[in-house]
């Protein structure tokens, strides 16, 4: 007799259902697992069999085949251990194989029959709802497949002879709980920053709209602790957005207690990150810091440091939103929408443009530095500000500079006019920065006198098409901030003068 157990088999962000079968039948005893397994998969045999037996269940002296269909799919990671020892139990029936055909089932099995928790559960739960079925998977991950549907039916025992007790009617599994994790109690708050007021500024217009932005500027200015002050100011995130940053992250296994976070995504990858560590990839493909930060922010800190090949795969997904991962007979698509913010020193000494100063390697000291990181990557960027080294004068006395909350408050209204406006557009963009380039014109809606100050400027800065759009898209940030249905030449200008900066004279 041959038992059925659905599983899935993860593609990208999506749950591929596959079919374990299970044979049990006469012949050389062995027990052997088909159907493209990887190494994990592989060794699944070793833990089933520990797991049966510590809950009380031998393995039959007879041919044990299990087949993972469809069988030209890969199959990878620890998450088969659950179905393939259910689909064992269904076979020599210790528990009824019809119970079975209700849910979709993972789950990592200890030797002990405990069950410990795997990456993916949120995915698979959805995948399992679209179709039609429950979710067996293990407690430690039940509250986070809570969240694909209120409705959805989820068993999520602790160990097997739990599983086997709720199936008998002995011992019956309540359904677990959707959690959010709490908000942080403090963050680092804007108002610790002294001076840098046209700094704080361009945070601020990046956090309303979403655009990217570079700070340049000497060590010790405060550009580091700048970008870490954006998460205070950045609204939480929409139920939608939500749901697709927490596939991700369960997909990297990054769920604490499988609990979710409407906090949007801040990561801050190291300068020495590999481009499988940022764009995604290696083994079993997983995302990358652009997927993690999907929706949320990446803060590349020390940016001329990182390794200019990896600088550059970054501005595929920059541009498109996705990061896509080729491998050898497949490819693999995550979604990686996040807002660039950099930070960097103008040179190696990094003091070039300081009054007074002369870099001793002169100019080639700047332009080595910047020229590491390329122009295509730079006119990505919409927002570049020079953050000059703080003076003592800024620095002794109290801060008297705004606090993250009331900034926030800003950022949140100018969000729910950009949300208001691309909704009754009927677009699924949220903000400004991710406007399509067809609706830019129509969006700024600039006059005769405007649009001939903003053709002059656009020839004098050698604009590119994409500098234009971005250009016409900040400016129409900086008027939601106003609270203005119209774009005016100030918005226009201040736009322009982030474009416009001559700190990056070299690399551009
Ligand atoms: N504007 C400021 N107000 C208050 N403290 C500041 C300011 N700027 C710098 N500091 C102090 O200097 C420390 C270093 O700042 P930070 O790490 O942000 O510098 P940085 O500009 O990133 O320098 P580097 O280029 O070397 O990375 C901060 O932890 C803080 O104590
Ligand atoms: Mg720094």
């Amino acid at each position: 007799m041959v038992s059925r157990v659905t599983t899935v088999a993860f593609e990208g962000v999506y749950a591929l259902p596959v079919d374990v079968q299970v044979q049990v039948g006469p012949g050389m005893v062995a027990f052997t697992i088909v159907g493209l397994p990887d190494k994990a998969v592989g060794e699944s045999r070793e833990r089933v069999r520990s797991a049966l037996h510590a809950s009380g269940l031998a393995l039959p002296a007879k041919r044990v085949t299990v087949n993972l269909a469809p069988a030209d799919l890969p199959k990878e990671g620890s998450h088969y251990d659950l179905p393939i020892a259910l689909g064992v139990m269904a076979a020599i029936g210790a528990i009824p194989a019809d119970l079975l055909n209700d849910y979709a089932v993972l789950g990592e099995l200890g030797l002990d029959g405990r069950l410990a928790p795997v990456a993916g559960v949120l995915p698979a739960a959805i995948g399992a709802n679209t179709l039609g079925k429950g979710l067996i998977c293990p407690s430690e991950s039940g509250s986070e497949a809570a969240w694909a549907d209120p409705e959805m039916d989820i068993l999520a025992p602790n160990s097997l002879i739990q599983l086997a007790n709720h199936f008998k009617g002995t011992q019956v599994l309540s359904r677990p709980n959707a959690k959010l994790q709490p908000a942080p109690s403090s963050l680092p708050d804007l108002a610790d920053i002294k001076g840098q007021e046209s700094a704080k500024r361009a945070l601020e217009i990046a956090a309303a709209g979403g655009h990217n932005l570079l700070f340049c500027g000497p060590p010790g200015a405060g550009k580091s602790m700048l970008a870490s002050r954006l998460p205070s100011i950045l609204p939480p995130l929409q139920p939608r957005e939500l749901l697709d940053v927490s596939m991700i992250a369960s997909l990297a296994g990054t769920l604490a207690e499988g609990r979710l976070s409407d906090r949007r995504p801040f990561r801050a990858p190291h300068h020495s990150a590999s481009m499988a560590a940022l764009v995604g990839g290696g083994l079993r493909a997983k995302p990358g810091e652009v997927s993690l930060a999907h929706n949320g922010v990446l803060f590349l800190d020390e940016l001329p440091e990182f390794n200019p090949q990896v600088l550059d795969s970054l501005r595929q997904p920059l541009e498109t939103g996705e990061a896509v991962i080729a491998r050898a007979n497949h490819r693999v698509t995550y979604p990686a929408r996040f807002q660039l913010i950099a930070a960097m020193n103008p040179c190696r000494c990094g003091y070039a443009g300081a009054p007074g100063h002369q870099c001793r390697r002169g100019d080639r000291c700047a332009s080595d530095y910047q020229a590491r990181v390329s122009g295509p990557f730079l006119d990505r960027i919409d927002l570049r500000i020079e953050v000059p080294a703080v003076t003592a004068a800024d620095l002794i006395g109290a801060s008297n500079g705004e606090a993250s909350e009331v900034v926030a408050k800003r950022v949140a209204r100018a969000r729910e006019i950009q949300r208001e406006r691309y909704a009754a557009l009927g677009t699924p963009t949220q903000t400004n920065a991710l406007a399509p380039p067809n609706m830019v014109e129509s969006l700024v809606k600039v006059d005769a006198k405007n649009m001939s100050f903003l053709q002059d400027a656009a020839n004098a800065l050698a604009l590119s098409a994409r500098g234009y759009h971005r250009v016409m898209k900040l400016a129409r940030t900086l008027a939601d901030l106003d609270g203005l249905e119209t774009v005016q030449k100030v918005h226009l200008a201040e736009a322009l003068s982030y474009r416009g900066r001559s700190i990056l004279a070299h690399a551009a």
